[in-house]
């Protein structure tokens, strides 16, 4: 388990979403495998719909301000963010019976797969 919590945003439905995510996040970190990277991407294309969607009618990062706008680089990062799970996930259906071991490399740039498998982090 790691020890990640997002701070709240002040918004109770962004801030349930974002425990969904940490959640979703932690499983695939300390139990790689398809199903949990499915699970993650699948919280993590649907929260990122939700909060591009406030902060749009919020008027939140100011969208109109076009390209170079905070929405617009938040936008961005959910973007790199989704592209990276999905490519893993291309890669991962040309690798078979590897699934357990290239998900554990992929995971470990990102954590401690040790203190995970101790329980520990
Ligand atoms: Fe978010």
């Amino acid at each position: 388990m790691n020890d990640w919590k997002m701070p709240s945003v002040g918004i109770e439905s962004m801030d349930d979403e974002h425990e969904k995510c940490e959640e979703a996040l932690d499983a695939l970190i300390c139990k790689p495998s398809v199903a949990t990277l499915t699970h993650c991407m699948s919280i993590l294309v649907e929260h990122f719909q939700h909060e591009e969607s406030l902060m749009k009618t919020s008027d939140f990062g100011r969208p109109n301000e076009g390209e170079f706008s905070p929405f617009a680089n938040h936008v961005k990062d959910h973007e790199r963010i989704l592209d990276i799970g999905f490519k893993e996930l291309g890669k991962l259906s040309q690798q078979g019976s590897n699934e357990q071991a290239f998900l554990s490399a992929t995971c470990s740039d990102v954590t401690d797969q040790g203190a995970c498998a101790t329980g520990q982090a």
